[in-house]
């Protein structure tokens, strides 16, 4: 057996070091510093209890962007020298961020060791290569993101650290082979688990989907599919689900093998970067003359976000989520004995209050971030939920999860054309959607992104929306005065959670109009803008009469869109006359 022996290095601290929800991410020039990273595990290891670092089992790998190996290496060895006893790696270090939960909670290794964290080397949808972003973020014994006490002290340490550990003579582990490697260090053994990236993930989702008729709906020759992994960690699952086991042709696969740079594109699926599959579905500025597939979905970077698309039709993430919560009980077996309830964040649709008053579920609005729903979930008082950036999913792990939400999509589909696989009329993903807004109305829906805007430009233009929330009588007089076709604001407050499991409470979680027929705007500041402020502006508006559901929804909101951008004076403040981006 190979011995290795600890050494103490010692280091100074790096400023900015502050782990967000999601991380810490950074340019991969600035997690290549010396000692940057080493530095930044050190203190999260330091930020554990110690039983969950010496003797422990944790979990390191990712969505394989470019500095993933080299940062495993890193970790392993100061695993080692931190006296953790075993590291679970996926092979060739891949793992989704989703897949990572899943491990944590449910893998049992040779020696009925588990997990009880892990490193996960991921910066999401953004870019990855020697030039762009590099992310490392830990999570907990329940398989979600560590809450913000840790966080916040692992920010502490990093403020005061003087020295780490590192096993230097630890030799290279081979991470693209399965196998077990052991080596014996001054604490005893230690161990480097390579194992199967997918096993877990695909038993899991054995266990909650029926994959015999999601089978029979792909092997339909009147259905066809088309996954865009964008050439992020989702392909792996990709490839092991929708074609090895549920039979999908490896060509209704796109960007399915995962590179270190994800092509060169930027991994998030939405209808801006996801060119290739939105082209394919006959959506956007498309010349093709193909029909296109009966569905399409993509997966972000380490796949934990997701887009479902239909035939020349997108479905909204709001829409989503309040789609799967209505038909989870039919059509999938996990869900078989009921809803524990349901929950969005504030600025999501209210699409989902609707079907939870409808089937009298049990509802939550939480801010934004995952976080709030692990609480939910861990409680028991959560099995669906969603948010408007394009995250999906379910108690069964504590990440949002991409290949769950298109294996929710997928069943409904099944559910809904039972009858139909032998030649008879597809029922639609669009067929599907229109029929929900039918039975619950609809919520049309846009988001408006202003990025990069001067820090206190943005900030006085929220000060200057809560300034103007103390007059609801000035507000609709204003109103009034910008179009005649909106109904009153009967409402308007910053939102505040108080989170029903700990009782902690969340302050300024954004900006909320809301009318008396439903309508809402809401005004945020995004927490993971890298560069000045994002302003996002939320624009929806209830239709509950089913003849006026079928508009296009830009044109159904450009009255409430003109009310919202003269309301806040958004051209006066930021100096910008459009949004960088719509959706
Ligand atoms: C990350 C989180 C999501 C959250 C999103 C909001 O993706 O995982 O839970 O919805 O950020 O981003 P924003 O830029 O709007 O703060
Ligand atoms: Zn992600």
């Amino acid at each position: 057996m190979v011995m290795f022996h600890v050494t103490r290095v010692e280091t100074k601290p790096y400023e900015g070091q502050k782990p967000g929800t999601s991380g810490l991410r950074k340019k991969v020039k600035v997690f290549t510093q010396p000692h940057y990273t080493e530095n930044f595990v050190q203190s999260t290891f330091n930020a554990l209890s110690t039983d969950k670092v010496r003797g422990a089992t944790i979990v390191v790998s990712g969505d394989g962007r470019y500095f993933s190996k080299d940062a495993i290496q890193i970790i392993i060895k100061m695993a080692a020298a931190n006296g953790v006893r075993r590291v679970w790696v996926g092979q060739n270090g891949l793992l989704s961020t989703p897949a990572v939960s899943a491990v944590i909670r449910e893998r049992v290794g040779h020696d009925g060791s588990r997990a009880t964290g892990a490193f996960i080397l991921t910066a999401s949808h953004n870019p990855g290569g020697p030039n762009e972003d590099f992310g490392i973020k830990y999570n907990m014994e329940n398989g979600g993101p560590a809450p913000e006490a840790i966080t916040d002290k692992i920010y502490e340490n990093t403020k005061t650290i003087k020295e780490y550990f590192i096993a230097e003579d630890l030799p290279h582990v081979d991470i693209s082979a399965i196998d077990v490697t052991s080596f014996g260090g001054p604490e005893g053994p230690f161990d480097v688990d390579v194992f199967d990236s997918a096993s877990d993930y695909v038993k899991l989702m054995k266990s909650i989907f029926d994959f015999q008729s999601i089978q029979k709906l792909l092997s339909s020759p009147s259905f066809s599919f088309c996954f865009d992994g964008l050439h992020g960690v989702a392909g792996a699952y990709a490839k092991r689900i929708f074609v090895e086991e549920l039979g999908a042709p490896e060509s209704s696969l796109l960007n399915c093998t995962p590179k270190e740079d994800f092509g060169g594109g930027h991994p998030d699926p939405n209808l801006t970067y996801a060119k290739e599959l939105v082209a394919c579905m006959g959506l956007g500025k498309s010349n093709s003359q193909d029909e296109p597939p009966e569905f399409g979905a993509a997966a972000d970077g380490d796949a934990d976000r997701n887009m479902i698309l239909g035939k020349r039709f997108f479905v909204t993430p709001s829409d989503s989520v309040a789609i799967i919560a209505a038909n989870a009980v039919e059509a999938i077996p996990y869900f078989s004995s009921g809803l524990k309830g349901v929950a969005r964040s504030m600025p999501t649709s209210a699409a989902l209050d609707v079907v939870a008053k409808h089937l009298n579920l049990k509802f939550f609005e939480v801010p934004t971030g995952w976080k709030f729903f692990g609480n939910l979930m861990d409680a028991g008082l959560c099995s669906v939920c969603g948010e408007e950036s394009f995250g999906t999913g379910s108690d069964h792990i504590r990440e949002k999860d991409g290949i769950w939400a298109v294996l929710a999509w997928l069943s409904i589909l099944a559910h809904k054309n039972k009858e139909n696989l032998d030649g008879k009329k597809l029922v639609s993903v669009g067929d599907i959607v229109r029929q929900h807004w039918a039975t619950y109305g609809r919520h049309y829906y846009t988001r408006y992104d202003y990025e990069n805007v001067d820090s206190g430009a943005a900030k006085e233009l929220m000060a200057y929306l809560i300034k103007l929330q103390s007059s609801l009588s000035e507000v609709n007089k204003i109103i009034k005065g910008i179009c005649s076709d909106v109904s009153k604001v009967v409402h308007a407050d910053e939102f505040e959670y108080k989170d029903p499991v700990d009782g902690s409470i969340s302050k300024h979680q954004g900006i909320r109009y809301l009318f008396e027929d439903g309508s809402r705007l809401v005004f945020r500041l995004s927490g993971t803008g890298s560069e000045g402020a994002t302003i996002r502006l939320y624009i929806e508006q209830y239709e509950k009469d089913p003849s006026k559901t079928g508009k296009d929804s830009q044109e159904a909101l450009s009255p409430l869109v003109e009310v919202a951008l003269k309301l806040s004076k958004m051209e006066e403040f930021t100096g910008r006359s459009a949004p960088t981006v719509i959706t």
